[in-house]
């Protein structure tokens, strides 16, 4: 049997305890009564990359995306990924979610080296370790927002009608309450980013990692998706990374990896 299986799984979950661990949480933060995700505990590494080089294309059209990159996420805390267009954000957490293979370097990933895994050990270490949010929500259109957020349990063997209750229990907790029925055509950006979200937290994940969470929303809603994603995504077995050049959310971060043309530039 492969080690992938002895990590935590969640089919030995109780899935409502889920939900309801989740909006434990939120409902915490929202009191104010939580603790700081950076504690006096020693933090855990979740992500740990040395030397990674990513290169697509060869000859003319070459371009050397990341050149040489060494960086360590923690658990329990949001970390940003900041910097300009172009200077290699979503290559990074591509490689880090097991979406793109690295042309060098390694990529450690809850202590699991990504390389030594076969392409259907990392789909399922995929599946019930890691939770994606990308920059456009990449909804299914002819499911509702219960059947998109119950994927991820359905792909790890929860039974459909259970996972789309505990999905209905999600999307009330991300302040969906009323919208699990409703198609992503019949829901704003924000309201299918938070579908979005809510899909990539099903599973409990102990890596969420989310590309412009904030980009397509106004300042006021960006800041509102920020203090969302802190309420119900930061947990203290859980790291959280968020790609984002939108200055006005800087503050939500634990801590802010500066990228720069493919480098990491400095981390604060
Ligand atoms: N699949 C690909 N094929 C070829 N080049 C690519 C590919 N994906 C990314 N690149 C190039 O790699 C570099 C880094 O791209 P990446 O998408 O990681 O940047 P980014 O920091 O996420 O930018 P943005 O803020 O605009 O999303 C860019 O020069 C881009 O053109
Ligand atoms: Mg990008």
């Amino acid at each position: 049997m492969s080690s992938v299986d002895d990590a935590r799984t969640p089919e030995s979950a109780e899935p409502s305890a889920i939900a309801a661990s989740t909006a434990a949480s939120a409902s915490t933060v929202r009191a104010g009564t939580a603790t700081p995700s950076a504690s006096a505990a020693p933090l855990m590494s979740a992500v740990r990359c040395r030397g990674v080089v990513k290169q697509f294309g060869s000859g003319d059209t070459k371009t050397i995306a990341l050149r040489g990159v060494d960086v360590e996420v923690f658990a329990g805390q949001l970390t940003l990924l900041v910097g300009e267009s172009g200077c290699g954000k979503t290559t990074l957490i591509s490689l880090i979610a097991g979406l793109l293979e690295p042309t060098a370097g390694s990529v450690e990933v809850l202590g699991r080296e990504l390389a030594s895994l076969s392409s259907s050990e990392l789909a399922r270490f995929r599946a019930r370790h890691i939770g994606f949010v990308f920059q456009q929500y990449n909804l299914l259109p002819t499911m509702n927002a219960a059947e998109n957020a119950a994927i991820p349990l359905i792909i790890n063997g929860v039974a459909r009608r259970r996972a789309i209750a505990v999905a209905r229990e999600l999307l009330d907790t991300v302040g969906l309450a009323g919208k699990a029925d409703s198609l992503p055509t019949q829901l704003s950006g924000g309201q299918q980013q938070r579908v979005a979200i809510a899909r990539a937290l099903i599973h409990e994940p102990s890596l969420l990692v989310c590309d412009e969470p904030t980009a397509a929303l106004d300042g006021k809603s960006g800041q509102r998706m920020m203090e969302l994603l802190r309420a119900v995504a930061v947990q203290p077995g859980r790291a959280v990374i968020v790609v984002t050049h939108d200055a006005r959310v800087l503050e939500f971060g634990d801590r802010r990896i500066h990228m720069e043309d493919g480098r990491v530039d400095r981390v604060e």
